[in-house]
């Protein structure tokens, strides 16, 4: 079946078998490889991609039934090619990642939270991330990454150390 979607902006089009996951056709049809199959049962979060702005478990929605929705996956973020968003940067200052593995779904959770609130409460930070797993374990870092992006994003993208 013929499936259109607008991805990071782009209109993109696939030829795919009804039952394939988003979560597979973004990684084998648009070769957006950011977006990572964990558990593939939506527990893990590892797959996470925004769906008309709201994180989605790619891994538990067939690529047709995203038919004409706008997708935005870890690879959509960064302003230019070579660039990092805020958020991005924020967890490679704080340390945010260590495996990788959960990062782009956190990330992209973190960017759906501060684009609704670029003041959260600890408590909605934690509330945002509760869908995501790190197997790492690194939570108390990338509560510190999203605080930290929040801050720049308050501050308009002041760096730490409050060059003027
Ligand atoms: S891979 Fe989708 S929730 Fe784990
Ligand atoms: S950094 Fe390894 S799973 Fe989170």
């Amino acid at each position: 079946m013929k499936v259109r979607l607008t991805i990071n902006g782009r209109e993109r089009e696939a030829d795919v078998e009804p039952r394939k996951t988003l979560l597979d056709t973004l990684r084998e049809d648009f070769l957006l490889v950011g977006s990572h199959a964990g558990c593939e049962h939506g527990v893990c979060g590892a797959c996470t991609v925004l769906i008309d702005g709201e994180p989605s478990r790619s891994c538990l929605m067939f690529a047709v039934q995203a038919d004409g929705y706008d997708i935005t996956t870890i690879e959509g973020l960064a302003p230019a090619p070579g660039e990092l968003s805020i958020v991005q940067d924020a967890f490679c200052e704080t340390h945010g990642l260590q495996c990788g593995y959960c990062t782009s779904g956190m990330i992209l959770a973190a960017h759906a939270l501060l684009e609704r609130n670029d003041a959260p409460t600890r408590a909605d930070i934690l509330e945002a991330i509760s869908g995501n797993i790190c197997r790492c374990t690194g939570y108390g870092q990338i509560v510190e990454a999203i605080e930290h992006a929040a801050d720049r994003l308050r501050k308009t993208n002041v760096p730490r150390g409050g060059r003027p």
